[in-house]
């Protein structure tokens, strides 16, 4: 009996780790608060445009010419490396302006959408 309540909250905890991150309730309004008043429709900082699924994901790094978002992968995907840096002359929203910084949790919910594949959900 007590294997099987064990058994119940492993499961839960798995279930809960692998919860979808949805990008339209969760990662576009980031980007809409953080990231479109510079990377807008109009005239985009290097030319990368955030303000929707399909802008996102067919925006390339210059220097790379690769997307910025590798789908599986946050560790080669410039969105996550460039909003989650610790580094504050490379990091996303840039220091000289006063949009705060991404939260640890909101870091973290873009690296889990990556991870998962980075739908379009
Ligand atoms: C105040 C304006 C501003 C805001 C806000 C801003 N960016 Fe940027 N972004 C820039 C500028 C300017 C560049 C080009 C210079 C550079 O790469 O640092 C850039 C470059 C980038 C690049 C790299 C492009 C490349 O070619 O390597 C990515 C990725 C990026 N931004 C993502 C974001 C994300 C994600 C957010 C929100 C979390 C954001 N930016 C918020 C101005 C901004």
């Amino acid at each position: 009996m007590r294997a099987f309540g064990i058994l119940l909250l492993v499961s839960f905890l798995i279930g809960c780790g692998q919860k979808p991150v949805s990008y339209r309730d969760k990662i576009q309004p980031i980007l809409n608060n953080r990231c479109v008043s510079c990377h807008g429709l109009d005239k985009p900082a290097a030319r990368i445009v955030l303000t929707s699924y399909e802008n996102l994901m067919s925006s390339k790094a210059t220097k790379f010419k690769k997307p910025i978002v590798i789908a599986g992968n946050p560790s080669e995907s410039w969105l996550y490396l460039r909003s989650g840096t610790d580094q504050p002359h490379f990091r996303m929203p840039p220091d000289t302006v006063s949009i705060t910084p991404l939260s640890k949790d909101e870091i973290e919910l873009l690296g889990k959408w990556i991870r998962q594949g980075a739908k379009n959900n």
